[in-house]
């Protein structure tokens, strides 16, 4: 088994290299004046077993680019097999067309990934399980929820009630809650599909005294956070934490949340940066590792 990090994702991949004990393969990376990019493979890659992993968070259209270029090179260099691990999947919000006239921009997303040469596919937390339908090569869907609420019963927050911003993260509290053991909630969010404002329904929520973990799988401008916080706050919870496995966290988001009430905002390695107090490397290492024990 060979690792090529990715530059997106070049600290996640180092580290689930040495988790596997493989070899992690440099890459040369570099961009024109012009502003495309450059990759080059620097080691052999012939007959091997291959993970490639690059996320595609901000600047996504270079990071897509980038990590297409990766597969295509290592399948034109021989690879036997390549593994793609995109731990956040860009464009993946947009996986219907909500207003007539719209790309259902993931769909495309996903035959470049094909066409690229990948043979599976690899992700974490994406924002519908649906979309792992949609590929035509094998694809999974990885949750970084259990390692995240982890991480917060080691902060000392074992029975916080864990919230979902909305219905649709029902699935992400449920998972922390089998771990936090405080239960878990949720809210009823609507976004304005123009100005993408997000406001929460009055609900009542049982939370006085409590403390609180809000779940989501994306802080993108921290609309929806800073709302869920709020209404927390409003409903009388101790402490409240904020925790999303891809921190992409825009603009002036982290002050945002923080002035809204929230205590720290806890994210992943899914998107490097400031908020990855958590690394999803042995989450990668370990489907790499329970797949090889597969009969
Ligand atoms: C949307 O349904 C997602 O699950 C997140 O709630 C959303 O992407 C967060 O975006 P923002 O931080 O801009 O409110």
């Amino acid at each position: 088994m060979i690792v090529i990090p990715g530059p997106a994702s070049r600290d996640l991949g180092v580290k689930v290299a040495k988790l596997l004990h493989c070899e992690a393969i440099p890459l040369e990376f570099k961009v024109f004046p012009d502003g495309e990019s450059y990759v080059r493979l620097k080691g052999e890659v012939r007959d091997s077993d291959v993970v490639v992993i690059q996320t595609t968070s901000p600047p996504q259209d270079s990071n897509l680019m980038r990590l297409l270029l990766i597969i295509s090179t290592a399948k034109r260099l021989g690879a036997r097999n390549v593994k793609a691990f995109v731990p956040y999947l860009a464009y993946a919000r947009q996986d219907k067309s909500f207003l007539e006239g719209e790309a259902v921009s993931i769909d495309t997303i996903i035959r470049l990934i094909e066409a690229s040469g990948a043979d599976s596919f690899y992700t974490v937390n994406v924002h519908s399980d649906d979309i792992m339908r949609r590929f035509r090569i094998p694809a999974f869907n990885l949750s970084a929820i259990p390692i995240l609420a982890e991480h917060l019963k080691e902060m000392g927050l074992l029975g916080a009630v864990s919230i979902a911003p909305d219905k649709g993260a029902i699935k992400l509290v449920e998972e922390a809650s089998e771990v936090l053991r405080g239960g878990y909630g949720w809210l009823e969010k609507r976004r304005d599909r123009i100005t993408g404002k997000v406001e929460m329904a009055e609900k009542p929520l049982d939370v006085k005294g409590r403390d609180a973990v809000v779940f989501d799988d994306i802080i993108s401008t921290g609309g929806t956070m800073v709302a869920a916080v709020s209404m927390l706050k409003k409903a009388g919870a101790r402490r409240i934490y904020v925790a999303c496995v891809h921190p992409l966290m825009l603009g002036d988001s982290e002050k945002r949340i923080l002035e809204s009430g929230a205590e720290k905002i806890i994210g992943t390695d899914s998107v490097p940066g400031k908020f990855s107090s958590v690394s999803i490397a042995p989450i990668v290492s370990n489907t790499i590792l329970n797949e090889g024990k597969r009969p």
